[in-house]
């Protein structure tokens, strides 16, 4: 855990110099400050996104407090165990299928384009945008994600005129769609219980670019990089194959606990704040930015136990809490759709991996997203031999 030289309360002047941010990377205190009370959400641009949507009607993941734990628990309906077992598992295995045997008869494909199409098709129909090509949004959503290029004002204009016109596409092409169907006839989804809410179209489409980036975009790159350690270790892939659903999970938990998707969760003190943990105690001032480390507190030895950098799915697990330990984060934002994501990729995998002679050609290209600060890995190819 590393502290700012000054750890006092801090006055209106100092307020207006940017503090340095407070880092955290002990899995102990990482967990206290994600579940206080007083921290608000300051990653993926949080304060920006408020400056342009109310904090009514905003994103479930920039609300905090008592508007946010309405909307986790109505919206909990679309993640329970049930639903994930039954109508998205369905929905799994039958484009995983579909995918696989598209790569069979090309005997050659991309990996990331083949998991962007999984993780769109499942992350969509939990949202209700599928009232549009599903390869058509893909394309659209992997150009909205994809991280902006160049530096200086000209690119800065080039990128801000871009990502207007993106937005706009998505609009236009895929959520109003799905809005003007929900409208007509609700179903059981996200879209229909937003507009039941009283959102209106705009903080629809903030919530549907959301979902696309913590459901889309995250699932893709971790379906690419568990696929990388299957290819990489043959003992680990033919135990992945032999193994029943939960020693799978914990194989893939295992891989997510090494390597996190989202590396950095960022909070700000909405007051002075005393984190008392097995890593110590440590008064946070109001008004700090705190950074936690996922990928230290992962490799925490207190919590990951002896040899932390090693890919051991023999690990003594947590009691209480998930193997991927900080992974999915923890506390009332934790990742609502960790069930989904882990058996998504545990049926695409395992369709995969079962393919007579697929082996990987080309690793991917690894580049980190100046949002999430998470990985994104590119171009891996695959081939049948
Ligand atoms: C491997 C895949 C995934 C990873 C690594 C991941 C990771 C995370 C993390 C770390 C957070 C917490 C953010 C914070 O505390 O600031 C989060 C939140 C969230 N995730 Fe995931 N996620 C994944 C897949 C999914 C899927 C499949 C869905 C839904 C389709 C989803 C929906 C969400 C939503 C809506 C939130 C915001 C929850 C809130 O703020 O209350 N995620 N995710």
């Amino acid at each position: 855990m590393t502290a700012p030289a000054s750890s006092g309360g801090s006055t209106d002047a100092q307020r207006s110099e940017p503090s340095p941010a407070i880092r955290i990377d002990s899995f102990a205190a990482a967990r206290a400050v994600l579940r206080s009370d007083a921290m608000r959400q300051a990653g993926f641009n949080a304060e920006l996104v408020h400056r342009f949507i109310g904090p009514r009607h905003a994103p479930v993941l920039y609300q905090d407090g008592e508007p946010h734990q309405k909307q986790r628990s109505a919206t909990a309906r679309f993640f329970t165990p049930r639903v994930v077992a039954t109508r998205y598992c369905t929905l799994m295995e039958a484009t995983s299928r579909e995918l696989v045997a598209q790569f069979r008869a090309a005997r050659r494909a991309r990996l990331d384009d083949l998991s962007l199409t999984l993780a769109v098709a499942v992350a969509a129909d939990i949202i209700g945008l599928t009232n549009s090509p599903r390869d058509a949004m893909a394309a659209r959503l992997n150009r909205f994600f994809t991280a902006p290029t160049g530096h200086g004002s000209l690119a800065t204009l080039r990128n801000a005129v871009f990502g207007q016109l993106r937005t706009l596409a998505f609009h236009w092409c895929d959520v109003r769609p799905a809005i003007r169907a929900r409208r007509a006839r609700p179903r059981e989804d996200v879209i229909s219980h937003l507009i039941a809410e009283g959102y209106s179209n705009r903080e629809i489409l903030t919530e549907c670019l959301t979902y696309g980036a913590a459901g889309m975009a995250t699932t893709r790159e971790f379906i690419v990089m568990a696929a990388l350690r299957l290819f990489e270790d043959d003992a680990l892939r033919a135990r992945f194959l032999a193994a029943g659903e939960p020693e799978r999970m914990t194989i893939l938990e295992e891989v997510l606990r090494l390597e996190p998707v989202v590396s950095t969760l960022k909070r700000r003190t909405a007051c002075a704040v005393t984190i008392e943990s097995d890593a110590g105690t440590m008064t946070i001032p109001d008004h700090s930015l705190v950074e936690i480390d996922i990928g230290a507190a992962n490799r925490d030895e207190a919590a990951a136990g002896a040899c932390p950098h090693q890919l051991d799915p023999d690990r003594a697990r947590p009691a209480k809490g998930s193997a991927s330990l900080m992974s999915f984060g923890d506390g009332p934002h934790r990742c609502p759709g960790a069930s989904v994501a882990l058996h998504e990729a545990a049926i695409f995998l395992a369709e995969l991996m079962r393919v007579p002679g697929v082996r990987l050609e080309r690793r991917p290209t690894k580049t980190i997203n100046p949002v999430s600060s998470g990985y994104e890995l590119r171009d891996a190819v695959i081939v049948v031999e």
